[in-house]
């Protein structure tokens, strides 16, 4: 039988914080791994140098289990030489100004080196590494299983779920079509991925024998309840813990997830260049008018640097506003009370109420 998810990651309670690329806190990650869940930390463009600084301070922050989060190459990414970037700096200029920030010239590279953060991580020690975009080659998964470090892949349709189980994956997210941030698809293009959460979880729960972490709109007890009922051992919710005082959002993004309906969010490939949900602002609407969108992940480059400039200066309509569809469930609370709230939907002999 699959050992349940606390039992594989010594963790009291099967919530999962979603890492959160570019906008992870170490007080948010802390948090929800003191109160008995698995808090993750996405490192997507650090640095190894980075990665262990980070790795650092959650360990000062936490003696409990977490997980670090990195994006596997998916064989499709640019480099800098492969792309014209002075037409689309040319073509994005007014978003640079309007934001306040200096156009950029060519880097040298557009993303670190992969293998150097997978070492990072790897002497880390995190109780789990979650990755996404792909399936971790034998060679890391021997790495980590010699280290203790679970491996958790990621999936947003079946055959996802069971090629990351055939690798030896030690679990498995999958993520529906409401989640927010990008869509992880790695097999077919994820605009021909999109299953909601309530299809794919159950689907999943059948095709592998891993445990199966629901993720994808999943904002509150009834959330969980339903996931746990399709087959999930346990949830990974991202969105619904944007709002919370640990969070690293900007008051900016917390007020769009605020106002958000059900219908607000939309998918898009206008700024990073790979599929994503957020709530559309000025950034996206003028990028996706101009139809300058260069490839992952030079369109993430490029406009990562005036969306950084404009997160900076409190300005959303020029910064990213990542979220999924549960957006409108998403409360202003200490993470501890949306954890309450999440863990009230499991069986009550899993909720231990461990808030050390
Ligand atoms: C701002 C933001 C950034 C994200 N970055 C990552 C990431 O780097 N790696 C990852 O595995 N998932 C990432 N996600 C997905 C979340 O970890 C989580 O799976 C998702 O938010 C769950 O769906 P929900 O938003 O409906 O709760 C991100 C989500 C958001 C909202």
């Amino acid at each position: 039988m699959a050992p349940t998810l606390p039992q594989l990651l010594g963790i009291d309670t099967p919530i999962v914080l979603g890492p959160f690329g570019g906008l992870s806190s170490i007080e948010l990650t802390a948090a929800v791994s003191a109160m008995g869940g698995l808090g993750s930390y996405g490192l997507y463009g650090y640095s190894a140098e980075r990665i262990r600084d980070t790795a650092a301070q959650l360990r000062a922050a936490t003696d409990r289990p977490f997980a670090l989060n990195l994006w596997l190459p998916a064989g499709d990414e640019v480099t800098p030489a492969d792309v014209d970037l002075g037409p689309a700096i040319a073509a994005m200029a007014p978003l640079y100004e309007a934001a306040g920030a200096r156009l950029p010239d060519a880097p040298e590279r557009f993303l670190p080196d992969v293998d150097a953060q997978l070492e990072a991580v790897l002497d880390a020690r995190p109780a789990a590494l979650s990755v996404v975009f792909g399936v971790p080659g034998p060679d890391l998964v021997a790495a980590a299983r010699g280290r203790g470090i679970r491996i958790i892949g990621t999936a947003t349709s079946v055959a996802e779920a069971v090629a990351l189980a055939d690798a030896g994956v030690d679990a498995v997210v999958a993520t529906g079509a409401e989640a927010g941030g990008h869509r992880v698809s790695f097999l077919r293009r994820p605009e021909d991925s999109l299953v909601g959460t309530f299809a794919l979880v159950p689907q999943v729960a059948d095709a592998v024998d891993v445990p199966v972490i629901a993720a994808g709109g999943i904002a509150d007890r009834r959330g969980v309840a339903a996931a746990l009922a399709l087959g999930a051992a346990g949830v990974q919710v991202g969105t619904a813990f944007l709002r919370t005082r640990e969070s690293a959002a900007t008051d900016a993004h917390r007020a769009a997830i605020a106002s958000a309906a059900d219908n607000d969010t939309v998918l898009t490939r206008a700024l990073s260049g790979r599929l994503a949900r957020g709530i559309p602002n000025r950034a996206m609407r003028d990028l996706e008018t101009s139809g300058i969108v260069l490839p992952f992940p030079a369109q993430n480059w490029l406009t990562g640097i005036f969306r950084a400039e404009a997160a900076k200066r409190g300005d959303g309509e020029l910064a990213s506003l990542w979220a999924g569809q549960a957006a409108g469930l998403a409360r202003a609370d200490a993470a501890a009370e949306v954890f309450a709230e999440l863990a009230a939907g499991l069986p009550t002999s899993t909720w231990t109420g461990n808030e050390a």
